[in-house]
């Protein structure tokens, strides 16, 4: 492989404040198409025509179909207007997410972006695009042996989480030492459930809260949250004080039983869903994560470019030796809901029926 140092070029800054790093990449040669006898078909620019993969692990949690593909495709163009975006949602079966990577190897694509189902799965899928030479791109959740990695400093995440419930506890004057706090987390064949509850639990012991249960929300489903936080709620000794939820779904899960067995806890969630937001004006939950990812899918698209083109993305840090973009995420509550409409929330989706009146109290337009 040909390594031109002279070729060496790095991209703009992505999403000017809320991306940590710019995409540096090196060029390493054109390996384009190599052994993907199947891929482009026809040549309309002279440089061929490219088709990247984009393997979405579900579809419940809005920001997949709504943010992450969207973004994806309209950076993908943005980066080569020739480049074809092949798309497929896995809904959270793992097994149908291999079959669709190995119909993107055997379809012989010119790069794979992968958001696993689970990660602990993706090895002998993986293996087979290394045998065609078809760069892999982990996104959001981390699998090892990726060419390139982006995400959010899931830990991190878990951090801010964590605070959020200490925060909410604060804003209600109790101690958090003064009863129990439950915690709801993600699917544990998500590795970024793994780190929000390790950075969720760092924080909240730090700030003296007693853990006392802790339940993983098996796919991220709503209804498992909800399951398991009402048959906790007959049989505890104590109601607890806050229960942190790992995403905005499972939130509403939390929400839903609580509500029926008419405890108010201090709730939290993550992805500045329409449905928390609208949870967060009402009072029903106190924070959310709010995840840039248009910066996030910009990322992805233009190291799946670059490495299509056999250039190699450098990313502005390494994680775990794969070269990586991190995007900042922020904690909203009601009284920052405002700042973060615009292009990705709308305040149109958010302000309806009995929220309309709450958008004016908290100035969300
Ligand atoms: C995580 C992702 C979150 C949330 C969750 C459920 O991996 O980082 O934003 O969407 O999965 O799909």
């Amino acid at each position: 492989m040909r390594h031109n140092l002279q070729s060496r070029k790095k991209f703009a800054v992505l999403g000017a404040s809320v991306a940590i790093g710019a995409l540096a990449l090196s060029g390493c040669g054109s390996q384009k198409g190599q052994g993907n006898e199947e891929s482009g078909g026809g040549s309309s620019s002279g440089d061929g025509e490219v088709t990247i993969a984009l393997l979405l692990p579900e579809s419940k949690t809005t920001r997949y179909e709504s943010l992450d593909k969207p973004n994806f495709e309209k950076y993908v163009k943005e980066a080569n207007p020739d480049a074809k975006v092949k798309y497929s949602n896995a809904n959270q079966d793992a097994t149908q997410q291999q079959q669709q990577f190995e119909a993107a190897v055997t379809e012989g694509v010119d790069a794979i972006v992968l958001d696993p189902v689970d990660a602990s799965a993706v090895s002998s899928a993986l293996s087979k695009a290394k045998a065609k030479k078809i760069p892999v791109i982990a996104y959001d959740r981390f699998f090892k042996d990726a060419d390139y990695y982006t995400s959010f400093d899931n830990k991190k995440i878990g951090n801010l989480q964590g605070q959020a419930v200490l925060d909410g506890l604060k804003a209600e004057d109790k101690d958090p030492k003064s009863g129990p706090v439950w915690m709801v987390n993600g699917d544990p064949k998500d590795p970024n459930a793994a780190d929000f509850k390790a950075g969720a639990e760092e924080t909240l012991k730090k700030g003296g809260a007693d853990i006392a249960e802790s339940h993983d929300a098996l796919d991220w489903d709503p209804g498992d949250a909800r399951q398991w936080v009402e048959g906790q709620l007959q049989t505890a000794d104590k109601d607890p004080i806050a229960i942190y939820s790992a995403n905005d779904g499972t939130a509403g899960g939390v929400i839903a039983a609580t509500k029926k067995a008419k405890v108010k806890p201090v709730i939290t969630g993550q992805d500045a869903e329409v449905d928390g937001l609208q949870n967060i004006l009402r009072g029903d939950q106190y924070a959310t994560i709010y995840k840039a990812i248009p910066p996030q899918a910009e990322f992805a698209a233009k190291a799946a470019v670059a490495l299509a083109g056999g250039e190699k993305p450098e990313g502005s840090t390494t994680y775990k030796d794969t070269p990586t973009d991190f995007v900042e995420a922020k904690v909203v509550t009601k009284d920052n809901v405002k700042d973060i409409v615009g292009d990705q929330i709308k305040a149109e989706d958010i302000c309806t029926g009995d929220v309309k009146k709450l958008c004016s109290d908290y100035g969300v337009k």
